[in-house]
Order: structure tokens, then C-alpha cells, then sequence
């Protein structure tokens, strides 16, 4: 397992006084007012830097540099096209493509996924906003089956736990009664495929939780982010719809995710500091299934609210 840390905040913009010609372009663009014109050059004035790189990426002069930013992404199993693509330009039924054609994929080969495939997914999920820029999400990676099967023995022993307590009709009845109707709801509608997924787990090996995927990253962020979750799954629909484009099958595991809400020692026994929260945990491996077309999504009437 390896545990990325990108918390730390870069330092803000450095500006080369010779190439820059005062268009103040970096500082329309800056959400922080960090930049101010001096003597008819920018320079970095405020200290609010959320050191997004907007001002770089407007400066028609490439006088803008951030130190402690990676300027280019490089990746293992790929060479980037590192050109900024203009509104308008990108192939946009290409796009509905890809994301129409990731599925879930509940079938997996046995063939074991490269490390760096896996670092690879952790960039590119690093490309998604994250709130005020805080990037503070965190990738644990399971890069081999047993590490995923050992995952899988501890969720399964949480709901092996929870199972066992939701069986008991007096201690939901309680419950229900103080206002506490999550125990009788979970019996309702999770308790016989549980213990039914729990059963062929034990006597057939068969892996309903992960699908038997041979690798997997859970997503999570430390403490302290202004919109921790939206990030890390932001970051996870990068990895997701990224991971179809390099020929893997992915799927969200909503139900290791409870798990290691609940269950501390999970997230323990993974290495995963207790301060950080997880929200996303992603099965990952090369398709077993000889999918041949697309299926679209319920029909949507959005609201109109025009003032
Ligand atoms: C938050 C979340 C949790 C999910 N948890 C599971 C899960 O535990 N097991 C599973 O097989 N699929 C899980 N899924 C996958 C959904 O069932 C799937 O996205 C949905 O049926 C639509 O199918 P598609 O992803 O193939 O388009 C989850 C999806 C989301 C968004």
C-alpha cells in the first residue's frame, strides 16, 4: 500500500519583472487579489494565495512560474498532450462517449494491474478542483489482490458484526423507538443479501463485495479542507472515467466506504491515519466483460428557476 500525501501548499507566483509588460491579465484572473501592478509590473502583493496557477496559465508572456507547483503533469504509462485546449475545442461526443461507455464492472480477469498504472490514476485525479484549491485529498493504494481480499475480510466482518445486531428484533424495536430507526432499515433492506454475500464469501470464495478486482484505491483527504468529500469524489470520477480510457474496468465499492465509516479499525489496519476520512473506495482490474454498447440514463426534466 502507499499512501500519497499532497497537502502541503505551494508557495505563491514568482514573477520575472523583465518579461513582464504590465497587461495585468493575471491579476482579472487571480480569485484572490494576490497580484497587484507596481510601477507597471505585476508583482505578488496580496498573501491569500490559493497558488491555483491562473495567473501562469493567462500570462501571454510566460513571466509567471510557481514555485513548488509541477507546471507540466508526466505520467508512467502515457505521454501527455501538455497544451492548454481552448473552450470550444475539445471533442465533445468523444467525451459523452467515454463517460457513457465506463460502466461498473462487477467482472474482472485475473491479470495483476502495474503499480504505475495506479500512480498514474492518482495524477490524474489530482486534476480535479478541490475546494479553495486545498487539494487535500489522500489515495491509499491496493495494488495487488491480497491486499483487496484483505480489505474485503474486514468490511466483511463489520457486517458479519452488523448483521448480528440488526438479526436482534428486540434492539431494533428499542431503537426505533428512542428515534433511531437506521438498525430496522438497514434489516429491511440489507440484511438477507448481506448474509447471503457473507455466506458465499465463506464456503465459495465469491467475491460479491469487490467483485474480485485484483487492485484497488480508496480515496479519502486529511482533516481540514473546506469541502473534503466533493473533492476526493470530484478526484474519483477522474479516475474512473481515466481508468476506462487505459483499458481498466472500475467500479465504486459504496459498501467498504460504510464500513470504514464505522469501523475504525479499518482504515488502522490499512495504514490510513485516523484523522483522515475515507469517501470513496474504487475496484479496479482489466474487464471481463465483452460489453457491445451503450445504455443511456433515465430521461431528466430540469427546473427552470429564471428570477
Ligand atoms: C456512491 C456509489 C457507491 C456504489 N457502491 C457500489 C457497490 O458497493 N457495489 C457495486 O457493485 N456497485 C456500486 N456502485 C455502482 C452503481 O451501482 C452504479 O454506478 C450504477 O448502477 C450505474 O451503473 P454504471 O456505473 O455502470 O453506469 C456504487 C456507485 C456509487 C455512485
Amino acid at each position: 500500500m502507499t499512501d500519497y500525501h499532497l497537502h502541503s501548499r505551494p508557495q505563491g507566483p514568482t514573477i520575472d519583472q523583465e518579461k513582464c509588460t504590465g497587461c495585468s491579465l493575471c491579476l482579472t484572473v487571480c480569485p484572490d487579489e494576490t497580484l497587484s501592478l507596481l510601477r507597471g509590473k505585476a508583482v505578488a502583493s496580496g498573501d491569500r494565495c490559493l497558488a491555483c496557477g491562473h495567473c501562469r496559465a493567462v500570462c501571454p508572456t510566460q513571466a509567471i512560474t510557481l514555485p513548488g507547483l509541477e507546471q507540466d503533469l508526466s505520467f508512467h504509462t502515457f505521454i501527455p498532450d501538455n497544451r492548454y485546449l481552448p473552450p470550444g475545442e475539445g471533442d465533445t461526443p468523444q467525451l459523452i462517449r467515454l463517460m457513457l461507455s465506463r460502466r461498473s464492472c462487477r467482472n474482472y480477469t485475473d491479470r495483476a494491474l502495474d503499480s504505475q498504472l495506479l500512480e498514474d490514476l492518482v495524477r490524474i485525479g489530482t486534476t480535479a478542483p478541490s475546494g479553495t484549491n486545498s487539494q487535500g485529498w489522500t489515495f491509499t493504494l491496493l495494488p495487488q489482490r491480497a491486499a483487496v481480499e484483505s480489505l474485503g475480510n474486514l468490511v466483511a466482518a463489520y457486517f458479519a458484526r452488523l448483521n448480528r445486531l440488526a438479526a436482534n428484533p428486540l434492539l431494533r424495536g428499542v431503537l426505533q423507538l428512542v428515534g433511531r430507526p437506521a438498525l430496522a432499515n438497514y434489516y429491511h433492506r440489507y440484511h438477507q443479501t448481506i448474509a447471503q454475500g457473507l455466506r458465499e464469501w465463506k464456503e465459495q470464495g465469491h467475491d460479491r463485495l469487490f467483485h474480485g478486482a485484483p487492485a484497488a484505491i480508496i480515496v479519502g483527504s486529511h482533516p481540514g479542507a473546506s469541502c473534503p468529500k466533493e473533492d476526493a469524489l470530484l478526484a474519483t470520477q477522474n479516475i474512473l472515467l481515466a481508468a476506462h480510457t487505459l483499458g481498466l474496468g472500475s467500479c465504486l465499492i459504496g459498501f467498504a466506504v460504510a464500513a470504514m465509516a464505522k469501523a475504525p479499525n479499518i482504515q488502522h489496519a490499512l495504514g490510513i491515519p485516523a484523522e483522515e476520512s475515507i469517501h470513496a473506495v474504487i475496484a479496479l482490474g482489466y474487464p471481463a466483460e465483452p460489453y457491445q454498447r451503450l445504455t443511456g440514463r433515465k430521461p431528466i426534466t430540469p427546473r427552470y428557476f429564471s428570477g
